[in-house]
């Protein structure tokens, strides 16, 4: 039986229960009529809308990663957290939680919190640094006695203690105040350092000047003065904010990646380059990597404020990010949390050098339960196949579409659609018939199939090669009209032609769907709350709604487990 058709009863008998000691205002509520009172039916769904293999705390607010590290046996996450309540509001603190393996994860509560005139209205984002010694350092940004930014340092209080549970922020902090002509409204999140050719530590921090995105570059000998280089790293005209920079190596020798997070549309975009270290600036590799319109997305759904690490453990580079909620406050306060991280991702770049490729983690694989395995499912135009077996709101699903025969049937490509995939998503959702496609996966989808999201693809011919699309529709997610239900997409960088099939894979976990295309070149984080969680089995499909049939090669689903995080 799936877990969803369970809930309701235990969800209404523990309401009863909890109504009769009148514990709470929260509990008092489900006991109305279900009919008359739809907060009540929230709480219940609430309950079901918390992931089970996804990080979280307890309860309450949590938005950007900060700080990964691995250290003396664990990992560290730490992440920003409003300890008081599930809306951001104030008090922003650094929630810590440590792991041996990135899946399960002991909560140790707050690292620091605001309490000296350099961080009194905010512990705002930041990142770890290995001082020589193999000792962590944090440099963060505090929001002051008047709530500009300005950029402080915290040091573990006892190296001896893996899990760091505290931290010292010494007096001599701000490290690094706005300079003159800046806003300290836009002035924050310090990455990791690197060491350059001169032996000079070096970080950057984000900036807004007038409405062009800054990373701004800082040396130090001694990661207590630091001084700002002549130059930027880099900028963009007309970008907005630049927060939470990050800058890594990649790949082949002396390549570069540079994300940033755009602070005006909430997009992760990066850019690959080179580093020239005589002058201290970022090359792109392209021109366009100085229009920031022209960047890559990052993952192109609900995803911001990501943030790497190496993990010296098994020499990889793991990359964190935070999926917000697309539901209300009230959902937020009734829920009592908001905000969940995605599955740390390990990145790499692919054999062009000029594409992001990201991939979960393999240890949340120990988290796979029963099996289901098919191949060769033929899809013909306008099916509908139940992929039975699985918990459908807990599972890991891999599937390969096989397009080998009907390529030649594709529809002819628009260059302007380059522009804006979400609107050719939202123009031709998955009932839409085209040549190849749409076709792909229906998720969280309810009995009658009212409510789902179709993670799927189109392909197009662009004369000589293809074009693929991959969207993740929000828009039938949920019953509920309030909520955030856009249609998310992008194009996946593969060689149809050459591959004649394209890979999905799709983590499923009660509100949050993560899907990677082609093998992780695209990636799609989708947060949906279906009322179907509670009320009903939830379901899966594979679909077709092209002309032309479409194989599944290859399909496989596992049950996931529930992680263990406190
Ligand atoms: C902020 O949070 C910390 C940690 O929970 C707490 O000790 C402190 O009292 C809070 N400050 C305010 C002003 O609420
Ligand atoms: C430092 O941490 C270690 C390991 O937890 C502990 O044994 C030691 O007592 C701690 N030292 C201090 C001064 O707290
Ligand atoms: C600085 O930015 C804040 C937030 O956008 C704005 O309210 C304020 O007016 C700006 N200050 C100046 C001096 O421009
Ligand atoms: C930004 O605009 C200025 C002034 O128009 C121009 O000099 C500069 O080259 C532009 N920079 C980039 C990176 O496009
Ligand atoms: C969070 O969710 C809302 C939908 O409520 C969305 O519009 C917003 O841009 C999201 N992202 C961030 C980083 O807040
Ligand atoms: C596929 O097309 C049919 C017929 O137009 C439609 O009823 C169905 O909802 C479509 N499937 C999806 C997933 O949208």
């Amino acid at each position: 039986m799936a877990a969803g058709s369970l809930l309701p009863t235990l969800g209404w008998v523990f309401g009863l229960i909890f109504a009769g000691l009148e514990l709470s205002r929260r509990n008092i509520l489900i006991v109305s009529p279900p009919a008359s009172d739809s907060s009540a039916a929230e709480f219940v769904l609430s309950k079901n809308y918390r992931t089970a293999f996804h990080f979280q705390p307890d309860h309450n607010w949590m938005n950007d990663p900060n700080a990964p590290m691995y250290y003396e046996g664990y990992y560290h996450l730490f992440y920003q957290y409003n300890p008081d309540s599930a809306l951001w509001v104030s008090n922003i603190s650094w929630g810590h939680s440590v792991s041996t393996d990135l899946v399960h994860w002991t909560g140790l509560g707050i690292a620091f919190s605001p309490s000296k005139p350099f961080d009194i209205s905010g512990c705002w984002s930041g990142s770890a640094t290995f001082l020589p010694g193999n000792k962590p350092v944090i440099l963060y940004t505090g929001l002051d006695t008047e709530g500009g930014g300005v950029q402080n340092v915290a040091y573990p209080k006892n190296l001896s203690d893996p899990f760091l549970r505290e931290w010292i922020k010494p007096d001599y902090n701000p490290l690094i105040k706005p300079f003159e002509g800046v806003n300290a409204s836009w002035f924050r999140d310090p990455s990791t350092a690197w060491v350059g050719q001169d032996g000079l530590w070096r970080i950057l921090v984000g900036l807004k000047l007038g409405n062009d995105g800054y990373a701004i570059l800082y040396k130090s000998k001694d990661f207590v003065t630091w001084d700002r280089a002549k130059d930027p790293l880099h900028y963009t005209n007309g970008s907005g904010m630049w927060e939470c920079p990050d800058f890594f190596p990649l790949g082949e020798e002396g390549k570069y990646v540079l994300k940033i997070s755009f602070f005006d549309n909430f997009y992760e975009r990066y850019t690959v380059g080179r580093y020239d270290e005589e002058r201290d600036l970022f090359v792109g590799d392209d021109p366009s990597s100085n229009d920031y319109n022209l960047w890559q997305r990052v993952d192109h759904g609900s995803f911001y404020a990501s943030k790497t690490f190496v993990d010296v453990n098994k020499n990889r580079r793991i990359m964190w990010g935070w999926s917000n909620e697309s539901d209300s406050k009230p959902d937020d306060v009734a829920k009592g949390w908001s905000g969940v991280q995605t599955i740390p991702r390990i990145v790499s770049l692919d054999a062009s050098g000029k594409q992001l490729v990201q991939w979960p983690i393999e240890e949340i694989e120990s988290l796979r339960g029963k099996h289901i395995h098919l191949s060769n499912v033929e899809l013909e135009p306008g099916s509908l196949h139940e992929l039975e077996g699985l918990t459908a709101s807990q599972a890991d699903i891999e599937v390969e579409f096989e397009l080998t025969m009907s390529l030649n049937r594709a529809e002819p490509f628009d260059q302007n659609w380059l522009l804006d995939p979400p609107k050719l998503c939202r123009e031709r959702g998955p009932s839409v018939h085209g040549g190849l496609g749409a076709f792909g996966l229906l998720v969280l989808a309810s009995d009658n199939l009212e409510e789902h999201t179709a993670v799927y693809f189109r392909v197009f011919n662009t004369g000589g090669n293809y074009a693929v699309l991959m969207c993740t529709d929000q828009r039938k997610s949920s019953a509920r009209n309030e909520l955030y239900k856009p249609a998310f997409g992008g194009f996946v960088n593969v060689d149809m032609k050459k591959d004649g099939k394209i890979s999905l894979r799709t983590l499923i976990d009660h509100s949050i769907v993560e899907s990677f295309g082609g093998g992780g070149k695209t990636v799609i984080t989708s947060r949906v709350y279906p009322t179907s969680l509670s009320k009903s089995s939830t379901h899966l499909y594979a679909f077709n709604n092209g002309t032309e049939s479409v194989k599944i090669s290859e399909f496989n689903g596992w049950n996931m487990a529930k992680a263990i995080i406190s």
